[in-house]
């Protein structure tokens, strides 16, 4: 399965993860991908919001990790510091990436730093930066 559509403000970026978000359940792994400034943390707030945590959403770029609570743990990963899967290996990450035993839903931004470290993708968000305002928004079933 591939969606692919355009957004044209972060008010249509929230609509499309709204919908999104009635496919979100756990265990899942998300990735998020699209250059500095695409709109992926824009678009991992409203999800986080419409999984109905009210917790505030901020860019994990230094702290790797942000926990968000709600009816299922949110695990919202910033790969963007790390450049190797050794370095998330030694941060303790390999945990969160094993479906057999994730209790919720990871969402991961610069996935490609850490590569090798994933393999059991539920979903691609790919978010290409056409200019501005504008985004092509790719949603991709599997890796
Ligand atoms: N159509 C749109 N959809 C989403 N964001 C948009 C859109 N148009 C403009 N923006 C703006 O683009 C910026 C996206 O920033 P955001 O932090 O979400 O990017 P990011 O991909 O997470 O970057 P980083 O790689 O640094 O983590 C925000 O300032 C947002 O307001
Ligand atoms: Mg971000």
């Amino acid at each position: 399965m591939r969606i692919q559509m355009e957004s044209i403000n972060v008010a249509q970026t929230d609509s499309l993860a709204r919908a999104f978000s009635k496919v979100v359940k756990p265990p899942m792994i998300i990735l998020l991908n699209g250059d500095l400034g695409s709109g992926k943390t824009t678009f991992v707030k409203s999800l986080v919001k419409y999984l109905g945590s009210n917790d505030e959403v901020t860019s994990p770029t230094f702290t790797l990790l942000n926990t968000y609570n709600g009816e299922f743990p949110i695990y919202h990963f910033d790969m963007y510091r790390l450049s190797s899967m050794e370095e998330a290996l030694a941060v303790g990450f390999e945990e969160y990436f094993d479906k057999s035993k994730l209790d919720g839903v990871c969402l991961v931004e610069w996935a490609e730093n850490v590569e090798g470290l994933i393999s059991e993708v539920d979903f691609v968000i790919t978010i290409d930066k056409i200019n501005d305002r504008l985004r092509k928004i790719t949603i991709r079933q599997g890796k």
